[in-house]
This record gives C-alpha cells, structure tokens and sequence, in this order.
C-alpha cells in the first residue's frame, strides 16, 4: 500500500469515528426527536441518525446534495426543505435543531480526485476557497466563501435569538472546551421555554 493510500484510509478512519461519536452525542440530546439538520447535504449524520430511531428532517439549498440523500437506503422518507436555513420557514418544534460542518471537499474517492487552494482573511474572519473535481465526468470548479465566527460571537447571536448557551465541549466525546481545542460542539437552548422563539 503506498503512504497515500494509507493516509487515505486514516483520513476515512477517522472520519467514520467522527460521524460516529457525533451521531451518540446527537441521539442524546434528541430523545425522541423530532431533529432538524440544517445543511442536511446528503445525510452523511441524518442517515445514521434516523436508523438509531430518531425522527429527521432537514433544509438544505442545494437540490444536487438532496438527491444524493434520496438515492440512499432510508434518504427517501427524510422531509426536506429545499432553501436557505437562514431563511425557510419550518412549521413546528423540534427537540434539537443541529448543524456540523465536514470534510467532504477535502475527501478523495477512487474515482475522483478534489483539489483546493483557500485564502484566509484572518481580520474580516472569511475563508475564500476554490474546489476542483476531476472525474471522469469533466473538470468542475465549486467555488466557496466562508464567514466564520469564533464562539463569542456565536453565544451573542444566540442570545439575540432568543438562546442561551447550555454547553461547550471540545469534541463529541464531551472533552473539556479549551483554547487548545481544535473544534467545538455548542448547544444552545431556549432562554424562556415559554416565550417563542
Ligand atoms: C459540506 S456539506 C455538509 C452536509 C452535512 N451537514 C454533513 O455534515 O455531511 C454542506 C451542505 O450545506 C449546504 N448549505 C450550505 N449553505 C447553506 C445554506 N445557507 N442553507 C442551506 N443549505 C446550505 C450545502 O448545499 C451542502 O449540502
């Protein structure tokens, strides 16, 4: 096996695991669900989600990503909302409404490769990216602009939405949140369970 192909196989190990302790962290904040991914993409966590028994649904802007979905055992019966989740209205309450951020245009299957090059913009928090996929199909150019925002900010956004943060944790596994942490899952509930949101 060459050492890319090895560091393929880690890259993959490790991204099963991380599906796998997010999808038990997950599974306990929604007791009985019902849960709302927001950016549900092809179900890479909704899937696995809905075989442990709990009720998804989802929004997601790009109709390509939601027939990916539905082409999967079980993507069929997921109700989603095609749109911007900053911007759909969705009738109903859910126990948890999440939202995670993967690796997929880093991922390389054997039967096409992405390329990406990024800049970041450190002052004004945005990342600008340009993806390429070779495949047999052609060459496609995704480009991608993130604004991103540290936690601080979050927990202010949240507030103004009527949120307040519940929890931080440095990873799935509930690891302590600290300023070496590489990542963090934040959950946020309702100020005032009796006023809506
Ligand atoms: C990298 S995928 C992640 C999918 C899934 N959450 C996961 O972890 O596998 C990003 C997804 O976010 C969707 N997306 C990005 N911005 C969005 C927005 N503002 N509203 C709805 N969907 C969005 C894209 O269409 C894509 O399906």
């Amino acid at each position: 096996m060459t050492s890319q192909a090895l560091a393929w196989l880690v890259q993959l190990a490790r991204s099963i695991l991380r599906v796998l302790l997010a999808v038990a962290f997950l599974v306990e904040l929604a007791h009985a669900g019902p849960a709302l991914e927001l950016a549900i993409g092809t179900g890479r966590l909704a899937l696995p989600l809905a075989e442990r028994g709990v009720e998804v649904h989802g929004i997601d802007a790009s109709e390509a990503m939601v027939a990916r979905l539905r082409s999967k055992s079980g993507g069929e019966r997921i109700p989603v909302t095609i749109g911007d989740f900053a911007d759909v209205p969705i009738e109903g309450r859910y126990a948890l409404v999440y939202v995670v951020f993967n690796t997929l245009f880093a991922l390389q299957t054997h039967d096409q490769v992405w390329l990406g090059a990024a800049r970041h913009h450190p002052v004004e928090q945005r990342v600008e990216s340009q993806h390429v996929l070779l495949s047999e199909q052609g060459i496609r150019f995704y480009p991608v602009q993130i604004r991103y925002a540290y936690p601080s900010e979050l927990d202010l956004m949240a507030r103004l939405a009527g949120l307040q943060l519940r929890a931080r944790f440095g990873g799935w596994r509930r690891e302590p949140f600290t300023a070496a942490s590489a990542m963090h899952v934040s959950v946020y509930e309702r100020a005032d369970p009796t006023k809506p949101l």
